[in-house]
């Protein structure tokens, strides 16, 4: 058990879009009256765009980075290894008690390591999610930080079966709950209404279905994007689709030179978005196609039908107990599962265990019983 004098500071850590709503409550909770743990923030700035990273920081009431790393975009070698370069002084002039990372991303990883090498302890919030497929960057990022972790936070009972699995220590694992949904609960009263961020798409105004894609097993194939696109495009024909787009996917659409094919059906592209638009999108939409992860998770909690273009999820309980379905990125599928869904209003899941809005609160009592046993 590590001992220090004072209050223990934890360092925790975000990077790309999907921390920033799994940070904001456990920074909450860090920060009720009588904790008895002190936190500071540090953004890697793998992330950086007005839309991938202001936006939220605002909406969401994050407090402002103590430290940004300001690493910018490269390939993964160079994103990881620059966030590992410019972390290791952070820790140095100011040790913590621990360093807090959060979800899967190449951010969380590169932290994790720099501080396990250091002796400092890791906790990693939303531990032991497996999609089993070892193509993807972020199934990569969660093995390895999960094996450097002292404190595993888990969403879903799997995922402590994955971690034991792996060798882990059962005393290590805490099944908490899902701090994404602290998050979407926390803000559904403040969600922007659908109608004002649809104003300019009256067609959608009725009914529509809201899209996201950015995974690159999606997009970084011209033919696997062109593949998708086609099936999206005839879907639209009877739901108009609402598409935010993901930085990467709108580059991958103009390289492979796909605008006359989107053009071709009634897909309405908009600049991403905040998390409160994309809060009320998502409660209003028929349905939710997407490839990403935490939207698996949030649709669920919804209880709106969601349709995921991946071979895999890592998410489980979204289909056994949730509204998700996995079509991959085969369009006869795809379009199956869009029509029974327009049909039968699809799936009635129910919410997962402990997905109840005070999961950030159950890791900051573990951290402080972890970390602050003696000092209250
Ligand atoms: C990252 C995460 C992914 C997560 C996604 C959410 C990893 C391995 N991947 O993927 O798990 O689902 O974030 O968005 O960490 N770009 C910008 N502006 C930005 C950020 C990125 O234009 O603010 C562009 C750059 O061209 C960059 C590309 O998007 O090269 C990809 O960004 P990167 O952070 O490498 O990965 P994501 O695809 O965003």
């Amino acid at each position: 058990m590590p001992t220090f004098d004072g209050a223990p500071q934890v360092l925790c850590v975000v990077g790309a879009r999907p921390n920033f709503m799994k940070i904001a409550p456990v920074m909450r909770a860090f920060a009720r009256p009588g904790s008895r743990l002190g936190a500071r923030l540090l953004h890697t700035g793998q992330h950086y765009d007005e839309a991938m990273k202001h936006a939220f920081f605002q909406q969401l009431g994050i407090p402002e980075p103590d430290v940004d790393l300001e690493v910018g975009s490269g390939s993964h070698a160079v994103q990881t290894a620059e966030i590992m370069r410019r972390f290791e002084p952070v820790l140095d002039e100011r040790p913590p008690a621990a360093v807090l990372v959060v979800g899967d991303v190449n951010s969380t990883i590169a932290c994790a390591l720099v501080a396990v090498k250091k002796g400092i302890p890791v906790v990693h919030v939303e531990a032991g999610l497996r999609s089993g497929d070892r193509t993807m960057p972020e199934e990569i990022n969660r093995l390895l930080t999960d094996q450097i972790s002292d404190q595993l936070f888990t969403t879903e009972r799997s995922a402590r079966e994955n971690l034991l699995r792996e060798g882990i220590a059962d005393e290590k694992i805490h099944f908490v709950g899902n701090v994404m949904i602290d998050t979407l609960k926390f803000n559904l009263p403040r969600a922007t209404p659908a109608e004002r961020t649809l104003a300019v798409f009256p067609e959608a105004r009725e009914r529509f279905g809201l899209l996201t894609l950015h995974r690159p097993a999606n997009v970084d194939d011209a033919e696997t994007l062109q593949r998708l696109l086609k099936v999206l495009v005839e879907i639209s024909g009877e739901l108009p689709l609402i598409f935010p787009v993901h930085p990467r996917t709108r580059k991958a659409i103009e390289d492979a030179g796909l605008q006359p094919l989107l053009q071709r059906g009634r897909i309405h592209l908009m600049e991403p978005l905040g998390y409160l638009e994309m809060l009320g999108l998502m409660q209003a939409a028929t349905l939710v196609l997407t490839d990403s992860g935490g939207i698996q998770e949030e649709t669920t909690a919804l209880g709106v039908p969601c349709i995921t273009l991946r071979e895999s999820t890592e998410r489980p309980i979204t289909v056994e107990e949730g509204t998700n379905t996995i079509t991959g990125s085969d369009p006869e599928v795809i379009r199956a599962t869009f029509d029974e869904i327009l049909k039968t209003g699809g799936k009635r899941g129910r919410v997962p265990e402990l997905w109840d809005g005070r999961a950030a609160e159950r890791i900051v009592d573990q951290l402080e019983s972890w970390l602050a046993p003696i000092s209250n």
